[in-house]
């Protein structure tokens, strides 16, 4: 969703603010923003001193554009891409936005929840306000603070009092040139920091072609920063001492590499993708998987009676699949729920429980949310997150990384394998504590490893996939039918060609198509039927041959050496073979092919899907 970029040093702040807002475009966005503080003396009327804007609607392309025509200078500044919550995208909604004197800009991602009544009791005091954002009313306050207090972060933490809601916040002032000062409540803010210089930015990835050296803030924590200095304090003054975090990751891993679309890269990166999350974790001899981050929560784990795995969008069909391999393989009940549902309803927990978050990004707010519930009730929470250092890596009890590296294309693609991958590390550390054997332990391991090399076969046969999506990119609906294992793959197939494609696709599991869905099917819906020989295979079949006797075209993604399938699919594409449990993470890649190239079969841009966003940090 929103993202922001601070900058305060030596150098120009501007094209260090576009050069970050151009490396978060991947969060999604329909306008972007900055403000620039003159240095050349302090104050609104010093020369140099006063603080300059400029805001486009649409790309960052065209901010840089209109960036060109003015005098943008000075060594301070704040960026913002705004993902249009309250108030339509419009360059009047656009951030940063300012107070009635102008001296105060403020970016602000979240949502203000008592933005109307702070409205109101600020336009009976005569503030004007220049947009229908929830945002402005910050800038008007703290106008209206600065009166009262005139310390910049002294006017923002009695501000910040007043507001009800979630931010992460960056405000500059030309009363207080060399400053940001910036807030954390439900959005993250992360620092980033180097030699004479000072970065704000709502998360690393702009950061990472200056400096690795990062600073997370926690809810409820404000930080002011300038050139050469940076101080933490909750809302109620009191210091912080925190350590600084080194990332690991690099700035080429952000750049496409020669594809022409991060999805495509990302896809591409499968293999490498599943080695890195398997490496150092697998003791096949023993079929065993050794995950460190579960140490602190072992003895939990041995005694857990109870599973619930919370998550959202790809997230929640990884979930869907890691469900069964934990009740087939370790035995435990597992119960999967959307996030947004967990939070609100309540679930009976205990001591007992072990509550998995599954986010790639590890800010999905709803995510953490329904983690902070199953906190608060007494159960043990573990997060299987890509981001180090994200809200959701840091206050769960105990954790599994990905090792995927940073996922920017919007569509999730490769944290979605790794997420499998990551849960069959799982299912072998409970199951071998609890029912599973030696023998399957070792199967299990041994088909782990084989995965890469599979993969790349599939990944190899790209030219194939592209000839399948010329063909179906006409149609307008589509059924994406999987039982058992593969009933997730249906419903995650079916969500990436409606993310980038716009094809009306849905997921559906195959036992319950006679209870509805086969009443849409005709020559004009065609499925994709995922039917790999595994259990349920002779069941696909039968449900592949009563699509067929109602004129449906079908598209099966099947196992190499099948001789059956070929007679009734119209089209077929063969996968490697693996055991059941892991044949979800052979069986999608296909089809994110599929909706890669069916997006550009579209003529849209598999990178910028309308409306959606990379994070979803709101609810
Ligand atoms: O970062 P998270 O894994 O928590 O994100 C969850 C969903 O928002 C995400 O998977 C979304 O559905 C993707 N756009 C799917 O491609």
């Amino acid at each position: 969703m929103c993202g922001i970029i601070g900058y305060v040093g030596k150098r120009e702040a501007l094209p260090i603010i576009l050069d970050g807002l151009h490396r978060l475009e991947y969060r999604g966005y329909d306008s972007a923003g900055v403000a620039i503080v003159g240095t050349k003396g302090a104050g609104p009327n010093a020369e140099g001193g006063r603080v300059k804007t400029s805001r486009a609607v649409g790309k960052v392309a065209m901010l840089a554009s209109s960036c060109a025509g003015k005098t943008l200078d000075g060594t301070a500044g704040i960026g913002h891409t705004r993902w249009a919550t309250h108030g339509k995208p419009a360059e009047k909604n656009t951030h940063p936005h300012a107070d009635c004197t102008k001296q105060f800009y403020i970016v602000h991602n979240g949502i203000i929840e008592n933005h109307e009544e702070l409205r109101e009791e600020l336009k009976k005091q005569k503030h004007v306000f220049k947009s229908e954002t929830d945002s402005e009313v910050i800038a008007h306050l703290l106008e209206d603070a600065y009166k009262e207090t005139p310390v910049l972060e002294q006017a923002v933490q009695s501000t910040l009092r007043k507001l009800r809601g979630t931010y992460g916040l960056a405000v500059v002032s030309s009363y207080e040139p060399e400053k940001i000062v910036t807030a954390r409540m439900g959005a993250p803010i992360v620092l980033g920091l180097g030699e004479g210089e000072n970065f704000v930015a709502s998360d690393a990835s702009p950061l990472l072609s200056h400096t690795r050296t990062v600073l997370y803030l926690e809810d409820g924590e404000m930080a002011v920063v300038t050139p050469t200095t940076h101080t933490i304090v909750t809302l109620d003054n009191k210091a912080v001492e925190r350590g600084t975090e080194t990332i690991e990751w690099d700035a080429d891993r952000m750049q496409k590499g020669g594809f022409p679309h991060f999805t495509l890269k990302e896809i591409m990166e499968g293999p490498e993708v599943i080695e890195n999350t398997l490496r150092g974790r697998l003791i096949t001899e023993d079929g065993l998987a050794k995950l460190g981050g579960l140490q602190s929560i072992s003895e939990k784990l041995r005694e857990a009676k109870h599973i619930i795995i919370v998550a959202c969008g790809t997230a929640f069909h990884a979930a869907r699949v890691g469900e069964y391999m934990l009740e087939e393989y370790a035995g435990i009940p597992v119960e999967v729920e959307f996030a947004s549902e967990f939070r609100y309803r309540k679930p009976v927990l205990d001591e007992h429980t072990i509550v998995i978050a599954v986010s790639q990004s590890g800010e999905t707010a709803d995510t953490l949310e329904a983690i902070r519930e199953a906190k608060r009730k007494g159960a043990t929470t573990l997060g299987i997150v890509n981001v180090v250092g994200s809200t959701i890596a840091r206050e769960t009890d105990a954790g599994i990384f990905n090792h995927a590296g940073p996922e920017i294309s919007v569509l999730s693609t490769k944290a979605y394998i790794s997420q499998l991958v990551v849960l069959a590390l799982l299912t072998l550390t409970l199951g071998r504590e609890r029912e599973l054997s030696l023998t399957m332990g070792k199967k299990i391991a041994e088909a782990l490893q084989e995965l890469p090399k599979k993969i790349a076969t599939i990944l190899k046969q790209e030219k194939e996939i592209k000839k399948l999506a010329k063909k179906y990119a006409k149609y307008e609906h589509m059924l994406y039918l999987g039982r058992k294992y593969n009933f997730a793959t249906a419903y995650e197939g079916a969500l990436k060609v409606k993310e980038a494609s716009y094809i009306h696709a849905e997921g559906c599991g195959a036992g319950e198509m006679k209870h509805g869905f086969i009443a849409m099917i005709d020559k004009e819906f065609p499925t994709v039927a995922i039917a790999p020989e595994d259990s349920v295979y002779d069941k696909m079949l039968s449900n592949i041959q009563e699509i067929k006797a109602r004129s449906g075209r079908v598209l099966a993604i099947a196992t190499e050496g099948d001789t059956r399938i070929g007679k009734l699919a119209d089209d077929v594409f063969y996968i490697p073979k693996t055991i059941e449990m892991l044949s979800p993470i052979l069986a999608v890649v296909p089809l994110q092919l599929f909706a890669y190239y069916l997006t550009l079969e579209r003529k849209l841009d598999p990178d910028r899907p309308r409306n959606l966003a990379k994070s979803v940090t709101v609810e």
